[in-house]
């Protein structure tokens, strides 16, 4: 496929879902700037593989908690491949297992710098060189989310959960706001998928009690925002995919 050619930047993307995303991508003919906190070599590891399939790729390292290190990713990005058209806001952490009221301002501070602050932050940069009111081409950006949002995690991360529902409400938000401004914002929710970011045994304990009676694999949720990130969803913006098993 290269029906989505152009540059994408995906947060995360040296592990688990934003590294298969990555691959994904490059299959369907993107440039893929692959961003990483601390793992340079899996990042490193992921653009030899999107190079494989075809196509460019630069790894970046930066902490997406921070506005001057996404200002100088998106910029590392630009610089290198060229201009931006779709952003996939991936990067995310989950706490310890948990109840509410054991929860401290210190990880409360840290699961929403994490993943709602920095998703806000991330979609803002991307807005500001995709939008037409900005002088931008316009563009997509796939937010990930996590079914969590919807199943609130009690017992284990209700902090998570409420950090991905506002992920949604800055899709659904955000999508309204930049819909004439040739921006769709998409989400997806993925459900237990194989990767690093579950504590040990967490996936073998709860792996078969979706419907579909197996945890995903990082590809599956690849394919979907592959999808959303390309012309062949055209007709979306605001709304958000589960992909997870049907859980
Ligand atoms: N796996 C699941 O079951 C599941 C389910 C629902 C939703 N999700 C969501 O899917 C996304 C990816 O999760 P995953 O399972 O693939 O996790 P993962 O395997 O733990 O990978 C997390 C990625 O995020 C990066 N990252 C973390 N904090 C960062 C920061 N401050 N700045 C830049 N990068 C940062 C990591 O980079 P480094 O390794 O370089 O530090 C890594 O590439 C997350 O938003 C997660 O909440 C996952």
């Amino acid at each position: 496929m290269t029906e989505g050619r152009g540059v994408v930047l995906v947060t995360g993307g040296s592990r688990g879902i934003g590294a298969a995303a990555s691959l994904a991508l490059a299959a369907d003919g993107w440039d893929v700037g692959v961003n990483y906190r601390t793992q340079a070599d899996e990042a490193a590891r992921v653009v030899k593989a999107c190079e494989q399939r075809g196509g460019r790729a630069i790894a970046v390292q930066a902490d997406v908690t921070e506005a001057d290190q996404i200002e100088r990713l998106f910029d590392a990005v630009t610089a290198e491949l060229g201009p931006i058209s779709a952003v996939i806001n991936n990067a995310g952490v989950v706490s310890p297992a948990g109840r509410v009221a054991e929860y401290d301002a210190e990880r409360l501070d840290r699961v929403f710098r994490i993943n709602a602050i920095s998703a806000f932050l991330v979609a803002g940069a991307a807005v500001r060189r995709m939008s037409t009111a900005y002088g931008g081409d316009g563009g997509v950006i796939v937010n990930v989310s996590s079914r969590a949002a919807v199943l609130g995690s009690a017992g284990e991360y209700v902090d998570y959960a409420a950090s991905k529902a506002a992920v949604d409400a800055l899709t659904t938000g955000l999508a309204n706001e930049v819909a004439k401004e040739g921006v769709r914002v998409l989400g997806v929710r993925p459900g237990l998928i194989q990767t690093d970011i579950h504590e040990p045994g967490r996936l073998d304990r709860l792996g078969a009690t979706p419907p579909l009676a197996r945890p995903g694999k990082p590809e599956e949720v690849a394919e979907v925002i592959a999808f959303l990130a390309s012309t062949r969803s055209s007709y979306m913006t605001g709304t958000t995919v589960d992909v997870s098993g049907g859980r």
